[in-house]
């Protein structure tokens, strides 16, 4: 999970299941510092768990600044011992709460939104997501995965964030149903999907929304 797991990682139950393990998360953000826009030097993950992904994203150095939402406290705290483990925790700017509230997603709630963060996000910056996939059970849900089952539905994330950024990365299971994800595919524009394996097998694939180089370099 984590290759510093031994100097003192912090974790929770959930965690043990969600994680992005390391050598994934190492990859994501490989492939999306070589293949993201120029003008987008800016990363928020959304779904920011124990921070498997937010301290991979931030040890690629790619980044001018790393956004970390994370809605349960205790994963939060995690994440942040987590990113100090890895000597990131100065790279890293954490927020406590519901990502669609503090993106200004859900309606105005005075006091929970940050303007300045969507402001920035918008402006100049990627939006990262590796959704809660609905527990173990989504290994049962049959050879195609359908998207609607996940908490947050397909539409649900991408009709909101789509509303910041068209430079969106989707981190889902390995089966997720591909007409689904066509159907955010705009225009004439094409989306990347990715794989990424360990031991010859998909372990979750990335779709890649909006304008990308060549994500794998090939
Ligand atoms: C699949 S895990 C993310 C794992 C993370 N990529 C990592 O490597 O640790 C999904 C996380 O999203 C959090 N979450 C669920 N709904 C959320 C929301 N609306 N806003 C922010 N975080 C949320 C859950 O608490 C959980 O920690």
């Amino acid at each position: 999970m984590f290759s510093l797991y031994d100097e003192g990682i912090w974790t929770t139950d959930d965690s043990w299941f969600e994680v992005t393990h390391e050598s994934i998360a190492r990859t994501i953000a490989d492939h999306v510092a070589a293949a993201r826009p120029s003008n987008k030097p800016i990363m928020l993950d959304c779904f920011a768990g124990v921070g498997g992904n937010a301290i991979a994203f931030a040890l690629s150095g790619a980044f001018r600044r790393v956004y970390a939402i994370e809605k349960n406290e205790a994963a939060l705290a995690c994440a942040r011992h987590n990113a100090s483990i890895y000597g990131v925790l100065d790279k890293i700017t954490f927020f406590h709460g519901d990502c669609f509230d503090i993106l200004g997603l859900n309606g105005v709630k005075p006091g929970v939104t940050v303007d300045v963060l969507s402001k920035v996000i918008s402006q100049a910056g990627i939006i990262f997501a590796s959704p809660p996939w609905g527990g173990p059970g989504y290994k049962n849900a049959g050879d195609v995965f359908d998207l609607d089952l996940m908490p947050y539905s397909l539409e649900y994330m991408y009709s909101r964030f789509a509303q910041i950024t068209k430079s969106i990365v989707l981190f889902l299971p390995r089966t997720s149903d591909l007409n689904q994800i066509a159907k955010y595919v705009e225009g004439n524009s094409k989306a990347q999907i990715v794989h990424y394996c360990t031991h010859e097998k998909s372990k979750a694939l990335c779709v890649y929304f909006g304008e990308w180089q060549d994500v794998t370099g090939r």
